[in-house]
């Protein structure tokens, strides 16, 4: 097991769209998710997807703290794994949600988001993991898979006002 180092934005390998893994039971996929809980421990994140370790394949990992976890819908849970995952919103409402990016440190800004989202995809034995998704994990969803896609969180954004330092959008909110 290593821990990672993590590409930050501006790195060609965050802006590509990620390959599928062709298979799902490969040492080297089993390997890179090990590799990728110990960078995600290490780094202190909620979420990690592989393009964010310079590998361009269809991987990311997340989890829902107790402290984040927004109710029944959105139970706090342990790392879960998902590859080549597929998503799709259920219904159509958005809503503002604060977002930061172990790739864009110090930073954080609100983006829009859909509310649920229908998933499915595998774990990291290959078996298939589908279902819907609420409040925080169906937030860390998205913003994972837009990684697999090439998308960074402020691509996202409608107002870039809405950007700040961690410290400042702590003390200050974001601009309403
Ligand atoms: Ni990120």
């Amino acid at each position: 097991m290593a821990i990672l180092k993590i590409a930050r934005m501006g790195h060609p390998v965050l802006l590509r769209r990620a390959e599928d893994v062709a298979d799902l039971t490969a040492p080297e996929i089993a390997s890179l998710i090990q590799d990728m809980m110990e960078t995600l421990k290490d780094a202190g994140g909620v979420g990690l997807a592989a393009p964010q370790v310079h590998v361009s394949k269809r991987v990311f990992l997340y989890f829902v703290p107790e402290s984040r976890s927004e109710g029944e819908d959105d139970p706090p849970c342990d790392v879960q794994v998902l590859v080549n995952p597929v998503l799709e919103p259920v219904g159509e409402e958005q809503v503002p949600r604060l977002e930061g990016c172990l790739s864009i440190p110090g930073l954080r800004g609100e983006v829009p988001r859909y509310k649920r989202v229908r998933y499915a995809g595998y774990d990291q034995k290959g078996n298939p993991v589908q279902g819907v998704a609420s409040g925080f994990r169906a937030n860390v969803m998205q913003h994972e898979m837009d990684h697999l896609d090439g998308i960074l969180y402020p691509m996202r954004m409608d107002d870039l006002g809405k950007l700040g330092f961690d410290a400042e959008v702590t003390r200050y909110g974001v601009r309403t």
